[in-house]
């Protein structure tokens, strides 16, 4: 028997496809086991301003292939306050909400683990176009975004060879270089950076004359966020003016975050919406459900978030303190597994893409 009658879900940070089909699968998981589901809109903030709804089965119909998210979703600066903090575990108590499914990505994290501290128990779905929740092989809506992705540069491709030009392209993932490495690698782009790895500018600009001088028309570069603003542009500058190929940059940016979610992040958003509930209604919580080599499980937020700052070298003193020595294996081999990945992936668009 659990000892839950109501949980809330909630849609938290940037958007992503499949954020729907998570949320769908976990309301008519609950609703499943005699448990009621509460909607909480606008991610935290809906929390704070009682922003809620109960849901029954018919409310989730016709989500599952809805890009964006239908609870809506918010960067809620107040949550992070105490008195916020206080105001959404008053909503909590007020409707008898005993547990809450929070997806996004590792702010929303942060606040779950705040919650459960505080005594409401909470779950993490991993949902961004960023894949950059470490522990996770792929979070929901990475493959929707380089599908998205992958079908823009095709289009580019199109002009590019009609034209003899090259494109720079600059895009989305915050410090992530996911979704540009795989979009590189799977559109035949002639180079990719990335901020996880060195940049050789030189190296990119001598590919594009040689092949240019073999007969290459068209010209791919991606560039992923991390880099910085300026630096797409200034590239496509570089490229334009050193190689003589005539250049010209687009910013992929938002779009990329909407349209209708791909079968796998459908498939791996339900799974975890289902997979989530069930751990809750176990008594798990302050974890992050996480898939690895198709498999899924879990870990602890706290673990989460430390990967994270290791895997982006970003560690504080202290930081590794409190885990065991096997935990801090498993941490690194986490890293190295992911830093492996996207290093090939780059290593083979350098040694492919001619
Ligand atoms: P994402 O979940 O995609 O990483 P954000 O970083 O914007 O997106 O986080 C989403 C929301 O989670 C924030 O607007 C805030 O309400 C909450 N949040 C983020 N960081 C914290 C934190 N340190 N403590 C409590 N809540 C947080
Ligand atoms: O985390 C998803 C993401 O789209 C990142 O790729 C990007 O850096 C950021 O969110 C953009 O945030 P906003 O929607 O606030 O402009």
């Amino acid at each position: 028997m659990n000892k839950f009658k109501k949980i809330g879900v909630l849609t938290s940070g940037g958007d992503a496809p499949g954020m729907n089909a998570a949320v769908r699968a976990v309301t008519r998981t609950a609703l499943a086991h005699g448990v009621e589901v509460v909607a909480i809109y606008r991610g935290y903030s809906g929390l704070i301003q009682n922003d809620v709804k109960a849901i029954n089965v018919r409310d989730v119909s016709n989500v599952l292939n809805k890009g964006g998210t239908v609870l809506y979703s918010d960067r809620c600066p107040e949550f992070k306050t105490e008195v916020g903090m206080q105001k959404a575990i008053a909503t909590c108590r007020e409707l008898g909400i005993d547990g809450i499914v929070a997806i996004g990505g590792d702010g929303t994290f942060r606040g779950a683990t705040d919650l459960t501290l505080r005594g409401i128990p909470c779950i993490g779905i991993p949902a961004t176009i960023d894949n950059d929740i470490t522990s996770t092989d792929n979070t929901i809506g990475f493959d929707t975004a380089m599908n998205t992705t992958l079908n823009m540069i095709d289009c580019l491709r199109d002009t590019c060879e009609s034209h003899a030009r090259c494109n720079v392209i600059e895009v989305m993932g915050r410090n992530a270089g996911d979704l540009a490495a795989y979009t590189a690698l799977a559109s035949g782009a002639t180079a990719v950076v990335i901020a996880e790895l060195p940049v050789d500018e030189e190296k990119i600009l001598t590919k594009i004359r040689t092949s240019r001088a073999l007969g290459k028309r068209n010209f791919i570069v991606v560039v992923s966020e991390g880099m910085g603003t300026d630096f797409g542009p200034a590239l496509t500058e570089r490229i334009e003016k050193e190689t003589g190929v005539e250049a010209r940059f687009a910013r992929f940016a938002h779009v990329v975050r909407g349209g209708t979610p791909t079968l796998r992040d459908r498939m791996l958003a339900t799974r975890m919406g289902e997979y989530a509930v069930e751990r809750l209604l176990e008594g798990l919580s302050n974890i992050v459900i996480c898939e690895r080599a198709g498999e899924l499980t879990y870990t602890d937020i706290g673990f989460a978030l430390i990967v994270d700052r290791m895997y982006k070298d970003k560690l504080k003193d202290g930081d590794l303190d409190t885990f065991t020595k096997e935990q801090l294996e498993e941490m690194k081999e986490i890293c190295e597994k992911k830093k492996s990945l996207i290093t090939r992936i780059c290593a083979s668009v350098d040694k492919i893409s001619l």
